[in-house]
């Protein structure tokens, strides 16, 4: 098996922490290790593991490789991106990679935590067994709110041990859909995880989106050689059409299955999820840096360079950086991105 870490996002709801140029994945968000490091340290102990291949974009190159290095990892390849194209093409690059076409892949979003390693190597192992069978695999989570930012996966009757066929993959559904998902108990969350073989993305690809698979092929085909990295060709992979792998193969393929994934999964969309997954005092709050703190409870405090003393507050997140200072409720965390994009209209 060969894990693929997807490493295309900017992060921009843990502004002023996540940058352009310093995105959340390769920050040491929840514990020493960056989030792309604890990605693959998290696979440790798997059996039968590849060296890894990870697609980012081309600005964070030395990054990559730095971060692959410290933790003793070689990858394959480090496929690099001039410009984001969404998950779909960079899968594809994964998998067009790939030595065989039986190879299987697994596919990990470079930005999540996931709590309970055991757990988590269980499903993956029954994952690599499905995906030998030919069904494009999802990690299912239980699904406990109306979130409009996840997939939803409805699983169907045929089961495969613990998992199930699926029967539909609904990408962001609008809210009022997405409660009736809820409702109705057949859905999972989909993870952002996938196992599959190489050949067999690729064929569903060519199915459903033939021109963005040719262009893939084009712009690895004029790859330039350039140390350890795969430089993908800037003029074609412009041309490439954008989508992601949810809504460009996922909602259509009729061959995916879904394994049930209860390991303390989470994305850390945003600040009050950070704060979720991050160790706490016995008042409840998330401290990291310089912090002193009075009758405050349940916050987030994140000194970069200067004291933080925090006096009389709940529910706040308070982020101090070098050139920015947050301070937000923590149910309006959401709101990050309003003030990320009042930043590029002042650009
Ligand atoms: N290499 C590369 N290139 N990686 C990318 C690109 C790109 O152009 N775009 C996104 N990624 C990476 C991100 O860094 C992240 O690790 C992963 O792919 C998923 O992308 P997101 O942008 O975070 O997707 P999402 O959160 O909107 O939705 C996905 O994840 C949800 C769970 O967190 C979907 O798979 C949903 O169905 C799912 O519920
Ligand atoms: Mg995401």
């Amino acid at each position: 098996m060969i894990p693929v870490i997807l490493s295309g996002g900017s992060g921009t709801r843990l502004w002023p922490l996540s940058r352009g140029q310093y995105p959340k994945q390769f920050l040491p968000l929840v514990s020493g290790a960056t989030m792309i490091q604890e990605t693959m340290l998290r696979l440790d102990g798997l059996a039968g593991l590849q060296p890894p291949i990870a697609v980012c974009n081309e600005d964070h190159r030395f990054m990559m490789a730095e971060q692959m290095r410290e933790i003793g990892i070689k990858p394959a390849a480090i496929i690099l991106e001039p410009v984001g194209k969404n998950t779909a093409p960079a899968v594809a690059m994964a998998a067009l990679s790939a030595g065989s076409e039986d190879d299987v892949l697994l596919i990990l979003p470079a930005d999540h935590v996931v709590a309970d390693r055991p757990s988590f190597h269980r499903a993956v192992i029954q994952a690599e067994q499905l995906a030998k069978q030919d069904l494009l695999v999802t990690f299912g989570i239980v699904a406990s709110e109306p979130e409009t930012g996840y997939g939803y996966i409805k699983r169907g009757n045929v089961r495969y041990g613990e998992a199930y066929k699926v029967d539909a993959f609904v990408e962001k559904p609008d809210l009022q859909t997405a409660q009736r998902y809820l409702d109705s108990g057949e859905y999972f969350w989909n993870s952002g995880m996938f196992a599959f073989k190489a050949g067999c993305f690729l064929r569903e690809l060519e199915k459903f989106n033939l021109e963005m698979l040719r262009v893939c092929r084009e712009a690895l085909a004029a790859a330039k050689p350039d140390l350890d990295f795969v430089r993908l060709d800037k003029q074609i992979f412009a041309t490439c059409p954008s989508d992601s792998i949810d809504y460009a193969v996922m909602e259509k393929t009729d061959k995916a299955a879904v394994i049930p994934l209860d390991a303390g999964w989470n994305d850390v969309g945003s600040w009050s999820a950070l704060w979720d997954v991050t160790a706490k005092d016995e008042t409840g709050n998330a401290i990291k840096g310089d912090v002193l703190t009075v009758d405050t409870r349940n916050s987030y405090i994140h000194s970069g360079n200067k004291l933080v003393a925090v006096i009389g507050v709940d529910n706040l997140i308070v982020v101090e950086t070098d050139d920015a200072v947050m301070i937000a409720a923590k149910d309006r965390v959401q709101d990050v991105k309003d003030i990320v994009d009042q930043l590029k209209k002042a650009k």
